[in-house]
C-alpha cells in the first residue's frame, strides 16, 4: 500500500519547480508552529530576527507568529521573554539593532494552534492584513518545531485551511526525528505526502548549515586541481566523520532510548557529511536536481551494513538513568546505545577499499566534530621524523569547538596550498594547538570570515527556496534504507559498557579486519592483586571470593562473556562424562544479554544433549510475553539446535487454568526432574537477584520449611503477576553448580 502511495509522490516531486514570480518580493507570513518550546527558544526567534534585519531592504515585509497549544494568557508572556532575549547581528551597530528589535517585536505575536478553528481564524486574520494594508502576498512559512507524531495532523490543517490563495508559495519546514526507520519514514512520508507538495517541505538538518559542512562541496570544486588526482583509493588511507559529545541524555531520555545514537546522529547528520564528501562532484553546484542525483547515487552504492560493520557502546551510567526517567524497576536493562562507530566502504573503482568511519557517542572525553580524509604517507623516515615530510597528510574540515574552539577547513601544508574560499579568511597567526595528530602551523587553515549561526543559515536558505541544504524525500528513504537493516541487526545486541570521559582510555577505539569492524581491546583477565585503583586498567574481569565461592566482577559484557564461558565447560564436561546436561534457566531481564551471546557465539555448545529446565515461571500462559519461557524461548532455544524433546518449561497452565493446586503442575514438574536427572542433581543453576533481593521465585518472607524435601512449589511475588512456579532451595542447594547472576 505504501509503495503504491510514495510512487505518487515521486510523480508529484517530478512536476515541481516554481514561476519566477514566486520570488517576487512581497509579504511573508512565518509561523513557528511551537513557537515558544525550547528549539524555537534557543534557535528559530534568533534565528528570524537575524533574517529580519538581513531582509530590511530587501521589499519584503513580515509578519511573525508564534504558534502553540497553549491559551493565549498564559503563553504571551512566554513568548515576549523569548523575543525581548534575541541577540543582535555582531555587526549591527546597537542602536541600529534596539530600532530593528523593536520593530520586530511588534510583528510577532502569539495564536494558540490547536483545533482547525484556530487554523482557519490564523488565515483569515493573514488576509484581513494583507487586504487592509494592500500587499501582495510572497509566502507562508511554517516551522513544525512539535514532536513528529503532530506533523501528519499539522500538515492536514495548513493544507485545509492555511494555503495561500494567491500565487504565492507554501513553506513548511520539518525538524528529525522523520520516522525511526524506514518503515517509518515510508509511513510518515505517505501521509504527509496527503498534504504536502514535496517541494513544499523542507526537512532541517541542522548540520548542513553549518558553515564548513555547507563549503564541503565548494572547496571540492574550487580545489579541484589538486584533489582530482588524489581523491581516489591510491592516495586516500581512511575517512573519518566523527562527533564526540561529552554530555550525557539526562532529561531527554524518554526521546533517547528509544532512539539511541545511530538514530540520533549517524543516519542524519553524519550519513550527510560523509555524502558531502564521497558524492561525485556536481558540475553545476547549484543545481539541486544534479546535486541530489549525486548524492542520491552515491548512498545507493555503499555495501550494505551489517552487524559486523559497528561495535556499540553505553556510558555506564545510563541504565540508572533511564530506570529514573522511565519509572522502571531496579532489574529494567536497555540495550540502547550511546556510542557507536560504524564502518562504511563504497562499492566504487574510485573508493575501493578505503574504510569510511562513522563515529559518534555521548560521555566522552571531549566536544569535537570534524570530518577527516587522511591520505597514505610513503616517505619512509629514517631520521628527523619530526620533519614534516613524515607527519600526517590530511585534510580536515572541522566543525566547531574542539581545540581549535572556531570552524576552518584545515589542509597540511605537504599536500597543496587549497584555494581561499569567498567569504572566508586565512589563519597564520595561531596559539600553539595540535589538531589530530599535527601542529596547527603545520597546515594551511581558513575558517569564515564571519561566523554565521547554523539555523540562521538555513532560514535563510528557505526564504530564498535553495533546497541543497535540506533532505530530500529520496535522500530520507535511502538513508532509512541503509541503516534500518544495521539497526535491526543490533537491536537485541549489548553494547560495551564505558566509564566516561577520559575514563574511558582506549576502550572506545576500534580495529578493523577486512571489512569488519571490533573493539580494539580484548577482554583481560588479572588477578586482584593486580587491580589498581579506579583507571581503566581497573575495569576488566576480576577474580576473587564471595564468601568461599568463586566471584567474577567485570563490566557486563565481558561478565556475560565469562559465564557463557563457565557455562559452556561445564555442558562439555557433564556430556563428556554422563552424555547429557541438565540446565535450569531463570527468567527476567537480567540473564538477556546471557542468551544472546550464547545464541550467537556458541556454534560449539552441545545443544543436542542439553535439556534445559526453567527455575521458575510466572503463571501466565507460555506464549505471553510475561512468561519466564516464552523468553527464553524466543531469546535463546529459537535460534540453536535443541531438540524440542529436551526442552522443559513449567507446566503453570493446566485444564485451561492458570497453577491451579488441585491441578498438580508442581508434583508433575518434580516427577519430571526425578525420571530424567539422575539424583535430581541439575548440572547447572543460573540464578539472578531481584531488586528485592529475591532469586528464583524465592521471595524474602518464603518459609523453607513450609516447603518441606519438595523440589519444586508455587509461591507469591509482591508483584504482578502474584503466582510463581519455582524450584526451591532443596533443588538449587543439590545443584553441581550455580552461578548467580549480578547486573547493575
Ligand atoms: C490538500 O487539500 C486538498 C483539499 O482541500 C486536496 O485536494 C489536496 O490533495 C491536498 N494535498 C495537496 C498536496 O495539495
Ligand atoms: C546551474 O543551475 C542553476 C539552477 O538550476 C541554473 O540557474 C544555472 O543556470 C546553472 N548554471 C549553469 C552554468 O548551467
Ligand atoms: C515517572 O513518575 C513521575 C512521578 O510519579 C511522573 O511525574 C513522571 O511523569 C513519570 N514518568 C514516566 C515516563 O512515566
Ligand atoms: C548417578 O549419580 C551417582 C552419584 O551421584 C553416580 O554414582 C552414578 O554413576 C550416576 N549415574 C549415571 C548414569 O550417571
Amino acid at each position: 500500500m505504501f509503495a503504491t502511495v510514495f510512487l505518487l509522490l515521486v510523480t508529484l516531486c517530478a512536476q515541481g519547480g516554481y514561476g519566477e514570480e514566486a520570488q517576487k518580493p512581497g509579504h511573508v507570513t512565518v509561523v513557528i508552529v511551537g513557537g515558544t518550546g525550547d528549539l524555537a527558544k534557543k534557535y528559530l526567534w534568533n534565528g528570524f530576527f537575524q533574517l529580519y534585519v538581513s531582509q530590511v531592504s530587501s521589499g519584503n515585509t513580515f509578519s511573525f507568529y508564534g504558534g502553540g497549544l497553549s491559551p493565549t494568557d498564559t503563553a504571551i508572556p512566554v513568548l515576549f521573554e523569548i523575543l525581548k532575549a534575541v541577540s543582535c547581528p555582531k555587526d549591527l551597530p546597537e542602536e541600529r539593532c534596539a530600532v530593528l528589535k523593536e520593530q520586530f517585536l511588534r510583528l510577532s505575536q502569539y495564536r494558540q494552534l490547536k483545533t482547525l478553528e484556530d487554523y482557519q481564524d490564523l488565515a483569515k486574520y493573514i488576509e484581513k492584513q494583507l487586504q487592509e494594508e494592500g500587499m501582495t502576498e510572497a509566502g507562508r512559512l511554517f516551522y513544525l518545531s512539535v514532536p513528529a507524531f503532530a506533523y501528519a495532523d499539522i500538515a492536514d490543517k495548513i493544507n485545509s485551511s492555511c494555503r495561500p490563495t494567491s500565487r504565492a508559495w507554501l513553506r513548511v519546514v520539518l525538524e528529525k526525528p522523520f520516522g525511526h526507520d524506514l518503515f517509518s519514514a515510508e509511513v510518515l512520508t505517505a501521509q504527509l505526502g496527503n498534504s504536502l507538495k514535496d517541494e513544499e517541505m523542507y526537512r532541517i538538518d541542522h548540520y548542513l548549515g553549518k558553515q564548513v559542512v555547507a563549503q564541503i562541496l565548494p572547496f571540492r570544486a574550487e580545489n579541484k586541481n589538486f584533489l582530482d588526482p588524489i581523491w581516489n583509493k591510491h592516495h586516500i588511507e581512511r575517512v573519518e566523520i566523527v562527533l564526540k559529545e561529552t554530555l550525557d541524555v539526562k532529561g531527554r531520555i524518554p526521546f533517547y532510548d528509544q532512539y539511541g545514537v545511530i538514530r540520533d546522529v549517524l543516519q542524519n547528520h553524519l550519513t550527510e557529511v560523509m555524502t558531502l564528501l564521497t558524492m561525485r562532484l556536481p558540475k553545476n553546484l547549484s543545481s539541486h536536481e544534479e546535486v541530489m542525483n549525486n548524492k542520491l547515487r552515491v548512498i545507493s552504492s555503499l555495501l550494505p551494513l551489517g552487524k559486523n560493520q559497528a561495535v556499540i557502546g553505553q556510558y555506564q551510567a545510563y541504565n540508572a538513568e533511564v530506570q529514573q526517567e522511565l519509572n522502571k524497576t531496579k532489574d529494567h536493562i536497555t540495550f540502547t546505545p550511546t556510542f557507536a562507530a560504524v564502518l562504511a566502504r563504497i562499492a566504487e573503482t574510485q573508493y575501493e577499499g578505503v574504510p569510511i568511519f562513522l563515529i559518534s557517542g555521548k560521555m566522552l572525553d571531549e566536544r569535537v566534530g570534524y570530518a577527516r580524509v587522511l591520505f597514505k604517507n610513503d616517505i619512509v623516515c629514517l631520521q628527523n621524523s619530526n620533519s614534516i615530510h613524515c607527519k600526517p597528510k590530511q585534510i580536515i574540515y572541522y566543525f566547531g569547538h574542539g581545540s581549535l574552539k572556531y570552524p576552518a577547513i584545515l589542509v597540511s601544508k605537504t599536500l597543496f596550498k587549497p584555494v581561499l574560499m569567498n567569504g572566508w579568511k586565512e589563519v597564520t597567526e595561531h596559539t600553539d594547538v595540535n589538531v589530530l595528530g599535527l601542529a596547527i602551523s603545520d597546515y594551511y587553515v581558513q575558517t569564515p570570515s564571519k561566523e554565521r549561526e547554523a539555523y540562521a543559515e538555513l532560514i535563510s536558505h528557505i526564504l530564498a527556496g535553495h533546497k541543497n541544504s535540506f533532505i530530500s524525500t529520496e535522500n530520507l528513504l535511502a538513508s532509512w534504507g541503509l541503516w534500518t537493516p544495521l539497526l535491526s541487526s543490533l537491536s537485541n545486541a549489548f553494547p560495551r559498557i564505558y566509564p566516561g570521559g577520559s575514563d574511558n582510555g582506549d576502550m572506545l577505539d576500534v580495529l578493523v579486519k577486512g571489512n569488519d569492524i571490533t573493539y580494539n581491546s580484548e577482554v583481560v583477565i588479572i588477578s586482584p592483586d593486580q587491580m589498581g585503583g579506579t583507571s581503566t586498567s581497573g575495569f576488566k574481569v576480576v577474580r576473587g571470593k564471595f564468601r568461599d565461592d568463586e566471584m567474577v566482577s567485570a563490566w557486563a559484557e565481558e561478565l556475560v562473556e565469562e559465564l557463557a564461558k563457565d557455562l559452556q565447560d561445564a555442558a562439555e564436561a557433564a556430556v563428556s562424562k554422563s552424555g547429557v546436561f541438565h540446565v535450569a534457566f531463570s527468567g527476567g531481564s537480567t540473564p538477556l544479554a546471557l542468551f544472546h551471546r550464547l545464541a550467537l557465539h556458541h556454534f560449539t555448545f552441545p545443544w543436542r544433549d542439553t535439556h534445559v529446565w526453567m527455575v521458575d515461571e510466572r503463571c501466565v500462559p507460555l506464549t505471553e510475553l510475561d512468561s519466564n519461557f516464552y523468553t527464553v524461548y524466543s531469546q535463546l532455544l529459537h535460534h540453536v539446535k535443541i531438540p524440542y524433546f529436551n526442552i522443559h518449561p513449567m507446566p503453570v497452565h493446566l485444564n485451561h487454568r492458570l497453577c491451579v493446586e488441585e491441578d498438580g503442575g508442581a508434583q508433575f514438574y518434580e516427577k519430571e526432574v526425578s525420571r530424567l536427572i539422575n539424583g535430581s542433581v541439575f548440572h547447572y543453576i543460573l540464578l539472578g537477584v531481584g531488586y528485592d533481593s529475591h532469586t528464583a521465585s524465592l521471595f524474602p518472607g518464603t518459609k523453607e520449611d513450609e516447603l518441606g524435601d519438595k523440589l519444586v512449589a508455587f509461591t507469591e511475588s509482591p508483584d504482578k503477576p502474584h503466582q510463581r512456579m519455582s524450584l526451591t532451595f532443596s533443588a538449587i542447594n543439590r545443584a553441581q553448580r550455580v552461578a548467580l547472576l549480578v547486573i547493575g
